[in-house]
């Protein structure tokens, strides 16, 4: 390998020792020569136009070959983009073992340079930059074929599909709608909280729960079945009497055999519960706020716009064959026209989704009848016919409101106004196009008479799992309302992922726990 002086001043021991008790280990490390700098990954070092004595520590996504040099694209999963390294063709074939081939995890020192401008370059235009490679080391080897993948295929080999450009877009975008929806509810003063998952009740009641189980059948370490939480919900009711309005983003358990693109076993549920609400139009009003928050917020992130330049511009067969998987962009912007949408989404009841439904009459493989759940044929139905603004080309998201007390969970407030087919509760779904229901919520039973009616009689107070929760309407128990939104759902809303399974890493299903 060239070791010009420059290099060799670039002692390898500057790079690796910790320059103070606070420096963190990042894949890009600029020479101190260069002073104190916020370049840390590629994505940042992308983004600068001097020249720099770096080390870069990356995964190589492509080699080319020309005559004397390789030219490698490196990514250190901070951005879809990667650097351009270029090392000298000897170098490159000195490599040990399998040698720098597609996959391998390298280390590279050498100089951020502009690259010698093409022919065809305009005056004025500016430079590319590039890593002219002064050492190379592989730090992993690779034995990986690049090749386009189906998303079910992929599924196969959960442990290294987050590689591909999409699933590592998608994973960026998820942990920015987290940091997004942070940032928001700390804005609108709610406090984040933390409940358990191992619990003792199934709070929806229909859920089908995981049950956990520890020690031996003689020596077990709960007497009373313990089961992973499907809500956090009357968790979150207890904190919200004592913190006002709280909220918390929980893994969420389901042992439902759905096997659907909408269902995980183990999915993250986004929960809130308001406290001193009296009037649910303030429930929906704040998730409208919330997610119009998340779509303003990912405006402004790099990762978002990312998917979006995969889509406009696929760069080869593999990327178009990617997009070809996804919902088309058409389709992407009317949902987020809907969502950043300034006027109030629809709101309807149930009573009245149902003669909506009976007016359309043929085409439903479940009939509508009033007193029966809606069916996912109904729900995008509806997200469609009722959601559909063609003024603004958005779908609005619809919320449906007052469901029968017989099909939802005995927490709800029974209304005070019922359809004359029977009592309903304050309760709504929010429904959208193609995926059908994304969040639901209610008013909560507040009034410890009521409470314990919708309780029924197998539950007896003092013998309850649940006496708890029915004892907080005794110590001051305000009128509150909450929510739950499935995370996974949104983001395959919002990106147009077909399948929430690809918007996790590791897809928990129903006869699929692997690895
Ligand atoms: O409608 P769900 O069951 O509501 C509750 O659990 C309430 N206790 C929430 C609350 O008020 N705090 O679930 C809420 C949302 C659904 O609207 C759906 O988006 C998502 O969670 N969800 C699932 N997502 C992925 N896989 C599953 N199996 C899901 N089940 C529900
Ligand atoms: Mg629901």
């Amino acid at each position: 390998m060239r070791a010009s002086s420059r290099a060799c001043r670039f002692a390898r021991s500057q790079l690796t020792r910790p320059q103070t008790s606070s420096a963190r280990s990042y894949s890009v490390r600029v020479s101190q020569e260069h002073g104190p700098t916020s370049v840390s990954t590629v994505s940042d070092l992308l983004s600068i136009d001097r020249t720099l004595d770096v080390r870069v520590d990356g995964w190589i996504k492509n080699v080319r070959r020309s005559a004397t040099v390789r030219f490698l694209d490196i990514s250190d999963g901070s951005c879809r983009a990667p650097l351009q390294a270029v090392v000298d063709k000897h170098v490159f074939n000195s490599l040990p073992g399998v040698g720098a081939q597609f996959g391998a995890a390298v280390s590279l020192k050498g100089t951020w340079t502009p690259r010698a401008k093409p022919e065809t370059a305009q005056p004025g235009e500016t430079a590319t930059f590039e890593l002219s490679v002064k050492e190379m080391e592989i730090l992993g080897e690779s034995n990986a074929a690049r090749k386009y993948a189906t998303p079910e295929s992929l599924r196969r080999i959960p442990h290294l599909r987050m590689r591909t450009p999409l699933n590592n877009n998608m994973l960026r975008i998820r942990s920015d709608v987290m940091g997004i929806l942070s940032q928001f509810m700390e804005k609108q003063k709610f406090q984040q909280t933390h409940t358990p998952i191992v619990t003792t009740s199934d709070c929806e009641g229909a859920g089908e729960t995981f049950r956990v189980e520890a020690g031996t059948p003689k020596d077990p370490f709960s007497k009373k079945p313990q089961y992973l939480t499907v809500s956090s919900q009357l968790y979150l009711e207890a904190l919200a009497q004592a913190l006002g309005n709280v909220w918390t983003l929980s893994p969420t358990f389901r042992a439902e055999k759905s096997d659907t693109s909408r269902h995980l076993s183990e999915f993250y549920m986004l929960e809130a519960e308001l406290s001193f609400v009296d009037d649910m139009d303030e429930v929906m009003d704040f998730i409208q706020k919330l997610l119009g928050a998340v779509v303003g917020g990912l405006q402004q992130r790099s990762a978002w716009k990312e998917l979006d330049d995969l889509r406009l511009h696929p760069k080869n067969p593999e990327e178009q064959q990617t997009v070809a998987d996804l919902d088309s962009r058409d389709i992407l912007q009317r949902r987020w026209n809907g969502l950043v949408h300034t006027s109030r989404w629809p709101r309807i009841t149930y009573t009245k989704a149902i003669e909506l439904l009976q007016e359309k009459g043929a085409g439903f493989e479940f009939p509508p009848t009033w007193g029966k759940g809606l069916q996912s044929e109904h729900e995008r139905y509806l997200a469609e016919s009722i959601g559909y603004d063609q003024a603004s080309n958005s779908y609005l998201p619809v919320f449906i409101t007052h469901y029968p007390r017989e099909i939802k969970a005995f927490y709800m407030r029974q209304s005070q106004a019922s359809p004359t087919q029977g009592s309903v509760f304050d309760c709504f779904d929010l429904i959208v196009p193609g995926l059908g229901e994304l969040a639901g919520g209610s008013m909560r039973e507040h009034r410890h008479g009521l409470l314990l009616e919708n309780m029924g009689p197998d539950h007896r107070p003092g013998e309850g799992v649940l006496d708890w929760y029915e004892d907080l309407r005794r110590w001051g128990c305000p009128p509150h309302g909450g929510f739950g939104i499935g995370f996974d759902r949104l983001l395959s809303y919002l990106t147009g992922v077909k399948s929430i399974r690809d918007t996790v890493p590791f897809p928990r299903l129903y006869g699929h726990m692997h690895p």
